[in-house]
């Protein structure tokens, strides 16, 4: 298989790098040849900026039913408990896994795992290692897979579109962005594992490659999505000019951290009298509240008054990265705003992330499997991402047994479209796109705000055709339509859900309806793809 081909075939593609698309090829590696694309280098994914851990029973005074328990408390009335019981009864197997792939999780004195604790848990349950669990876990996720020969990677590729043909997935069309060449991938099974979408909003705790891609892909391509008004916001995020996104972990506030505001003064006890350690949605409701209250622009997150060692020893990562901005943690509280986290909505899968389109899965943050129901409990996700890999690859196995041949499509085709000259409305797009989000369909929602977002939505959305349809594509463009079509799905969904349930919380409605529903949305004309296809039989969604 040449880089420079036009068209490229495998047994399986899968879309993304982090957790659950590495551990998924590795796994898969054992069924077939393995093409992993990311859309810039390899360890550009949510994973490696991962902290706190994941979530599993080890200690003899926790059990599966007090994790299953948590996860539906915090999941408020929504979490789907067959899965739930699946993923957590695998959670200690998955941990085991990873350590024998070399991960090197953190062990206490008597050389057990040192559990963590976080808000939601009744037990210490959190797999760590020190607080950069996540680069961890992908440092050994990384060797292993750039040793398996069975796995090929291509960095800087960023899917456009998935072709669909006569309702099954043969693959995707792939800007190489080193070349400025649209390859198309046949495979017989394609995998997406793009994370999420927290690059939506002005504020958020995710790296900059977290748009969307692999929701807005399956919806383009008539992929059932589920519950995309249920965005988690993490109360601290870093309040720094220089600090792009970095995360102020809450297993800090599992160590004691208190949250106060600019004169030393603890609020936690207006909102919630589990204090710091109350779920998420609560603390960052709570924060966004003092915020708009008291007019400023960050509050604070004081973890000064422990043990300097301790805090050193326990926490190295946030301890230097504040430390090289000028802010000692040990000696002084840290500035911190709530910011978009997690997408718990995404695309409807199974846990083996069977989605409704044959031969396309899902797994990951890109995946809806109802797991985190209305909330997600914390360190529940990395968790989740390893337990749909285990069983999509299997899933795929069976897949592979079925489905022999890698069917060809047609190569892309530019149509008339020319270089832009207007390249800088790509980025004020997507400020203006973030910054509605932002002011219209944040932590706390209206349906007027909500109402408000979808004009504003449908009028970029609309410039943004325009220009894909327009001009050559780039991987800008390809981020800022992605984002768009799911910005319209959190929209939409937002104001279907007529109750405030888990993070989804709106003024007009502040009550749960007694019945807990999932959302669903299909695209029900896909007009730039089936259509397209069935007119020239071409598959490409440039041709015009
Ligand atoms: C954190 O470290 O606070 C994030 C943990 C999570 O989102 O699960």
């Amino acid at each position: 298989m040449n880089s420079a081909d036009a068209e490229v075939k495998c047994d399986v593609l899968v879309i993304g790098s982090g957790i659950a698309g590495l551990s998924f090829a590795l796994k898969a590696a054992k069924f077939g040849e393995i093409v992993v694309i990311t859309k810039n280098a390899l360890s550009d994914c949510a994973t490696n900026l991962a902290q706190a851990g994941l979530a599993a029973v080890f200690s003899s005074e926790d059990s599966f039913n007090a994790h299953m328990q948590d996860t539906m408390t915090v999941g408020d009335g929504l979490c789907h408990a067959g899965i739930a019981e699946q993923i957590i009864s695998s959670g200690p197997d998955r941990i085991q896994e990873l350590a024998s792939w070399g991960v090197q999780f953190s062990k206490n004195d008597k050389n057990d795992l040192d559990l963590g604790l976080e808000a939601g848990h009744s037990h210490r349950r959190i797999v760590h290692a020190k607080d950069i669990t996540g680069a961890e876990v992908h440092r050994a996720l990384r060797t292993a897979v750039l040793q398996n020969p069975q796995i090929q990677v291509h960095e800087q590729h960023i899917a456009i579109n998935l072709n669909i043909h006569a309702g099954r997935c043969l693959g995707a069309y792939v800007l190489d962005k080193t070349q400025d060449f649209v390859k198309n991938i046949s495979a017989r099974v394609t995998v997406l594992a793009t994370g999420g979408l927290g690059k939506s909003f002005l504020f958020t705790s995710n790296p900059d490659v977290a748009s969307g891609d692999g929701i807005a892909m399956a919806y383009r391509a008539g992929a059932t999505i589920m519950n995309m008004e249920f965005i988690q916001f993490h109360p601290t995020l870093l309040y720094h000019p220089y600090a792009k996104s970095f995360l102020i972990s809450e297993a800090l506030r599992g160590e004691g951290a208190r949250l106060i505001d600019g004169e030393g003064n603890r609020f936690m006890s207006n909102y919630d009298s589990r204090l710091e350690l109350a779920p998420r949605d609560c603390v960052a409701r709570a924060i966004d509240s003092e915020l708009k209250r008291t007019g400023v622009d960050h509050l604070y997150l004081d973890i000064s008054f422990k043990d300097p060692k301790f805090v050193k020893k326990r926490f190295p990562g946030i301890y230097d990265k504040c430390l090289s901005l000028g802010i000692n943690i040990a000696e002084e509280p840290i500035p911190i705003v709530p910011a978009a986290h997690y997408a718990i909505g995404g695309v409807r899968t199974t846990l083996s992330g069977v989605t409704n389109i044959p031969n396309l899965l899902a797994i990951g943050e890109t995946a809806c499997t109802g797991f985190h129901g209305a909330n997600r409990l914390a360190s529940n996700s990395l968790l989740e991402a390893a337990v749909m890999a285990h069983y999509g690859a299997k899933e795929c196995s069976d897949i592979l047994q079925k489905n022999r041949s890698v069917q060809s499509f047609s190569p892309w085709h530019a149509g008339d479209a020319v270089d832009s000259d207007e390249s800088v409305v790509v980025s004020q797009n997507w400020m203006e796109l973030r910054l509605l989000m932002s002011n219209y369909v944040g932590i706390v929602r209206s349906d007027k705000r909500l109402r408000r977002a979808t004009k504003r939505i449908v009028l970029l959305q609309n410039e943004i055709d325009q220009y894909y349809w327009d001009f050559k594509i780039t991987s800008d463009l390809i981020e800022l339509r992605n984002l768009a079509d799911v910005a319209q799905m959190i929209i939409d969904s937002a104001l279907h859900r007529k109750e405030s349930r888990g993070v989804h919380y709106t003024v007009d409605y502040p009550q749960k309806r007694q019945s807990a529903k999932d959302t669903l949305i299909r695209k029900s004309v896909m007009s730039d793809i089936i259509d397209l296809n069935e007119k020239n039989g071409t598959g490409s969604p440039k041709n015009k």
